[in-house]
């Protein structure tokens, strides 16, 4: 587990524990049972105190990790932002995550619509190590009023799902409007692809580079017969498995991601390498076996065989998520 993990782990086991753990498991219950159904929240999901602490005992480590992944991704090709903007920010996952990605990091700014997840979230960071997450802001607004000072990085974690097509398109927009880099990080499943899609075709349309996952801007490939989407391993602490349940010490977090830079920020995407592995690999003997999206606006099997020498070494390392070494 990063630092940065294990610190937001201690954190929130000392901000949840004044809640009784019966309307914890109570809260996360009725989350759970929300979040299955993704719609346009007619009201605010976390509308309460103890829905805000169960949300972030139950959800904070996976959201963070998720988006912990894509960042450091984006860390490895020299991205170094000083400036960051939390969209829909609630608790201040992404904030940590981008503390742990970024070391270069002076300012954060979370912003959301709900009191009660930003007084959590500023609870939350008070003892941070990082000097930026201990001094982040978290502000009040509501997607159609928020802040129109930019930022090097803005990021939309697990918030279009919440939101009506309207809104959607405005978040969109004004991640445009106020970033250099912007990053959209929905849950992996057939419709969090359904709204990366969205959100990459908006990015498109601006005349934006995707940083990733997708190694061309072509019509993506899955479409209609599969959905892209990654996995990133969050150890479960003994609170999460007392309110949620179940005994496995950890979680495979499913998401889907789009990164994008500004026309001026870089002029053609990242190269990502021969792809983009869309599945765990399959290593045999002599072999290592990936299903990527390839640069071609391809998708489809791709095998590494020993007789590459050094490509198939670095082959081995390789895991779902990652690309494909060239
Ligand atoms: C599932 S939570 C995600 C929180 C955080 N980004 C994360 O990754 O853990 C969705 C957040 O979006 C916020 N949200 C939903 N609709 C909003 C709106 N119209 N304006 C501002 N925030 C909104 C909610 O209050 C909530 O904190």
């Amino acid at each position: 587990m990063s630092s940065v993990a294990s610190e937001l782990r201690t954190a929130l086991a000392v901000a949840v524990a004044g809640f009784p753990e019966r309307d914890l498991a109570a809260a996360t219950a009725e989350l759970v049972a929300r979040y299955r159904q993704p719609r346009a929240a007619q009201a605010a999901i976390l509308s309460s105190e103890v829905r805000v602490a169960a949300y972030a005992a139950y959800r904070m480590p996976a959201t963070q990790a998720a988006v912990q992944r894509v960042l450091d991704e984006l860390a490895g090709h020299g991205f170094e932002p000083r400036t960051m903007l939390d969209l829909g920010g609630g608790t201040g996952a992404a904030a940590w995550a981008a503390a742990g990605s970024f070391a270069t990091l002076e300012s954060i700014r979370v912003v959301d619509q709900v009191p009660q997840a930003l007084q959590l979230g500023r609870r939350l960071v008070a003892e941070a190590s990082s000097s930026a997450l201990r001094a982040a802001s978290f502000e009040r607004a509501v997607v159609g009023a928020l802040p129109t000072a930019g930022a090097d990085l803005v990021i939309a974690s697990y918030v279009l799902s919440e939101l009506s097509a309207a809104q959607t398109a405005s978040l969109l927009e004004d991640m445009t409007a106020r970033g250099r880099v912007a990053v959209v990080v929905e849950p992996g499943t057939p419709d969090g692809y359904e709204r990366i899609l969205g959100a990459r075709s908006h990015f498109l349309a601006r005349g934006w580079h995707l940083l990733g996952p997708c190694p061309h801007a072509s019509t993506c490939p899955l479409v209609g017969r599969d959905w892209c989407h990654f996995a990133a391993r969050v150890n479960r602490s003994a609170e999460h498995r007392r309110i949620k349940g179940g005994d496995l010490s950890y979680e495979d977090e499913k998401f889907s991601w789009v990164a994008a830079a500004a026309p001026d920020v870089v002029e053609q995407g990242v190269h990502t390498g021969d792809g983009r592995i869309l599945r765990r690999p399959v290593k045999r003997k002599g072999l290592v076996e990936f299903q990527v999206c390839r640069p071609d606006g391809t998708a489809g099997r791709s095998v590494v065989s020993k007789r590459e020498g050094e490509r198939y070494r670095a082959a081995r390392d390789r895991e779902w998520g990652d690309t494909v070494p060239g």
